[in-house]
């Protein structure tokens, strides 16, 4: 763990190989701890996390606060609707109520993009010795989503050791609303890293071309990209020639919160050039997982018979992995915090 070298969580364009072997082995070791009969590590007792979650949430707000209790950490979870915000507060005062109660660890979404990446860099000016962890901004980036799905596909491809390796040239196809997609962007750096390759598939409205250049540049701001050689980038606009030879299905839901304007008129003719089906699926080559972040809108991105076909989907494995993987993020973070 020495070379863990990040203060703050905000997006996995700044990870490097070694970094997500580096969360992979605490996850693999934190996988097991709620077999142990206490179901908890000391790891982090005394320590406080703000669980702030601005933007509505079930999966990664109630993992990241199991993962903090299964590490012995102290949790206030935060909530829009019974906060001093009804009364006028800003978020950014908001949070520094949170500091100054002496939160080691916020972990904040938000639908703002950039908002956890402002933060960090106003407790870093400050000299504040607290850590971000975003969860989600906007359509930026949601980088314990993309952890959790490269560690859940990892494991699909190397059951006995998932690491980076597993993923090397492995044909991944992310189908649906890219454009919005704060989890696509991440799933883009976290797959890439690991020389998978990214076929991305979606109508030009929800996938606009430039997509094609996304890993290619570090972004705005950010010195230099920690990742030598990445896997490449496809844009395929019909569903069938994307998944001929994929490996891996991941599809997104439609964020219609994020559209500016209704940029689908017909869900039914989405679903029948887009959704994924157990009929779109035979026209993969052999049998192959399906991932989903959640929410699901079953019939627009996908059937309801298979999100209830667990030998097919990997969904619940991908909510059974975001815990130990934000464990292990909260245990590094935690790291450099004073008791
Ligand atoms: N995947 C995801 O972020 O789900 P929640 O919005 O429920 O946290």
């Amino acid at each position: 763990m020495n070379n863990w070298k990040h203060n703050h969580i905000l997006d996995l364009s700044t990870f490097s190989l070694e970094d997500y072997n580096t969360i992979f082995e605490l996850t693999t070791r934190f996988k097991d701890v709620h077999k142990s009969s206490s179901r908890k590590l000391p790891a982090l007792q005394g320590r406080l996390i703000g669980n702030l979650f601005f933007e509505p949430s079930t999966r990664t707000r109630t993992s990241f606060e199991l993962a903090a209790k299964r590490l012995s950490a102290d949790v206030q979870n935060f909530s829009v609707s019974t906060s001093s915000l009804s009364k006028g507060e800003t978020p950014l005062d908001t949070i520094l109520t949170y500091i100054s109660m002496g939160a080691d660890i916020l972990v904040i979404r938000h639908e703002s993009t950039n908002v956890p990446a402002e933060l960090a860099n106003y407790v870093d000016i400050n000299n504040i010795n607290t850590s971000i962890l975003n969860a989600g901004d906007g359509f930026h980036s949601h980088p314990s989503q993309g952890l959790l799905d490269l560690f859940t596909l990892a494991t699909f491809f190397n059951p006995k050791e998932p690491s980076t390796n597993s993923l090397f040239n492995k044909k991944v196809t992310i189908v649906g609303d890219i454009l919005h997609s704060r989890v696509a962007r991440s799933n883009l750096w976290a797959l890439t890293a690991c020389g998978a390759e990214v076929t991305l598939c979606g109508p030009p409205s929800l996938l606009p071309e430039e997509f094609i250049d996304f890993v290619l540049n570090p972004p705005p701001g950010q010195r230099s990209d920690p990742v030598k050689k990445r896997g490449s980038v496809f844009i395929e606009r019909s569903l069938k020639d994307a998944l001929k030879n994929s490996d891996a299905v991941m599809t997104l839901r439609l964020q219609k919160e994020r559209m500016k304007q209704n940029m689908l008129t017909d869900l039914d003719s989405y679903y029948s050039q887009y959704g994924i089906t157990h009929e779109s699926l035979k026209w993969c080559k052999k049998k192959v997982p399906v991932l989903h972040p959640g929410p699901v809108n079953r019939g627009i991105e996908i059937s309801s018979q298979l999100v209830e076909d667990n030998s097919i989907n990997l969904i619940s494995k991908q909510v059974e992995n975001g815990i130990p993987i934000r464990m292990a993020l909260l245990y590094l973070l935690g790291l450099n915090k004073n008791s």
